[in-house]
């Protein structure tokens, strides 16, 4: 009998990415993923530990899902409980410490050792694996095997070395590692196969990617991507977390050069204070960054971007915070993510003495974001009335209805058939709301491949 599986996902798009996988992992062993905990004969959180409020989520998860543990024994029925991902990798042996009827905390490098874990967990208690065998990961991995849709994300790099001093990112993901091109090639020609029009590129730092390449070089992201753009099928190319400093020219080129590389670039910038990004260790100035977003541009006119803030960083000061509000002016960002600064455990910033008070953070939080949705909002208007090409993804709330991304990762919602999902098709816009655009399909037809 299949055994029923679910698996409940935090953070980046590297964990959604990693979850797949290790559903793809425990299938040959008979679990099979469902949409709810409460049947499941396996749970797995995995976890993100980037802010506070995440790892107290996993928490109180676990105590949910400690509850159908109890009621699904009571009805001689075991149930697995693993916790993966960033606050496993942190927390290693005091999660189980915190949290006992845990069966498996495994770190992100150990995926590929999920079947001997559950195994080894069943015969002798709890398991806990935090090491960081990278290479291993990924060569030891079975190939991806459930199609993922219109839209792929496909993880390239993993780990960081940057070490800004905020982040907990180096320590959960480990040293940065690039997976060989060859088996991203190979990774992306299934997804296209499977009918993914659209891939991802994925790594806490993916435009540092350095991978050995076929011809024995070492290649950098942008070599990739123009080979990944000779795939039949593959239409849409996008990478993510980009580092400022890691942005090169040969990358900024493929931008003006390469058709299928989307328009629509999310760089993270976290502040416009020369003062505050050394002290995060960013290694570079707030003018660096605009004259990179203005090489970006010459290359790509219709380039739009998205950004990462953090507000309230210790000793920001208010002219601090009209440094990055003057950034964002410059730039006009089309989306952005900002954050509370949130002090890390074991991170530098994190002895910092000088904190902003919390209302402080607030309060630019506030106007922050303000600032930011009102750049999203004329972004998202100045749409309206355009004819774009819109990747259809999923269906809409109403029959008769799809919903899509545009080029530049906007959600639109269309009037189009049912058969048009998976396809690129070109759509008139028609209406702007903060978060998304609606219109109507003009063409069946797939654009561009
Ligand atoms: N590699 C990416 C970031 C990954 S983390 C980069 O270099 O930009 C995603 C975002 O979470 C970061 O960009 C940052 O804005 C935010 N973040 C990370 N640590 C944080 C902390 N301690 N407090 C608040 N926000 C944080
Ligand atoms: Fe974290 Fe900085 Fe690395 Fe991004 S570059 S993952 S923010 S340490
Ligand atoms: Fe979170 Fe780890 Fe990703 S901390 S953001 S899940 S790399």
């Amino acid at each position: 009998m299949k055994k029923k599986l679910f698996i409940k996902t935090y953070g980046c798009q590297m964990n959604v990415y990693d979850s797949a996988r290790m559903a793809d992992v425990l299938a040959p062993h008979g679990y099979a993923p469902v949409d709810a905990p409460d049947d499941a004969d396996m749970v797995i959180l995995n976890t993100c530990h980037i802010r506070e409020k995440a790892a107290e989520k996993v928490y109180s998860e676990l105590g949910r899902i400690r509850l159908i543990r109890e009621r699904r024994a009571a009805l001689g029925r075991k149930t697995v409980i693993a916790v993966a991902g960033c606050v496993a990798q942190a927390e290693g042996e005091e999660m189980r410490a915190r949290a006992p009827f845990v069966d498996l905390v495994l770190g992100p490098q150990t995926y590929h050792r999920l079947p001997e874990m559950v195994a080894r967990a069943a015969r002798a208690g709890g398991v806990v694996a935090t090491d960081f065998p990278v290479e291993a990961k990924f060569d030891e991995l079975p190939e991806a095997s459930a199609p993922q849709g219109p839209s792929a994300f496909l993880t390239v790099q993993e780990g960081c070395d940057k070490f800004c001093t905020f982040c907990v990112v180096p320590y959960t993901r480990g040293a940065e590692f690039s997976r060989p091109a060859a088996q991203v090639l190979a990774e992306a020609r299934k997804l296209a196969a499977q009918g993914s029009a659209e891939i991802t590129l994925l790594g806490q730092n993916v435009n540092a990617y350095r991978g050995a390449g076929p011809d024995g070089e070492s290649w950098g992201l942008a070599r990739l991507v123009r080979a990944l753009a000779e795939i039949p099928g593959l239409a849409r190319l996008r990478y993510t977390t980009s580092h400022p400093r890691d942005m090169d020219a040969a990358l900024i080129a493929a931008h003006g050069e390469v058709p299928a590389l989307m328009p629509f670039l999310h760089l993270p910038v976290q502040s416009g204070s020369d003062r505050i990004l050394a002290a995060m260790n960013r290694g570079h100035r707030a003018a660096d960054y605009l004259a990179l977003v203005e090489r970006l541009r010459r290359a790509r006119p219709d380039l739009a971007l998205s950004s990462d803030f953090i507000v309230g960083f210790p000793g920001e000061t208010e002219a601090d915070f009209e440094a990055t509000l003057a950034l964002v002016r410059a730039v006009d960002f089309a989306q952005a993510f900002s954050f509370k600064y949130s002090p890390r455990p074991g991170t530098p910033a994190a002895l910092a003495e000088d904190r902003v008070p919390e209302e402080i953070k607030t309060a630019r939080l506030h106007r922050l974001q303000a600032e930011l949705w009102e750049q999203q909002r004329r972004f998202n208007e100045s749409k309206v009335g355009t004819v774009m090409p819109v990747l259809l993804e999923k269906p809409g709330r109403h029959a008769g209805q799809l919903v899509g991304r545009s080029p530049w990762l906007q959600p639109v919602h269309l009037d189009a058939p049912a058969r048009a999902m998976g396809r690129i098709v070109e759509a008139r816009i028609g209406a702007a709301t903060i978060n998304s655009l609606a219109g109507r399909a003009l063409v069946m037809e797939v654009a561009a491949a």
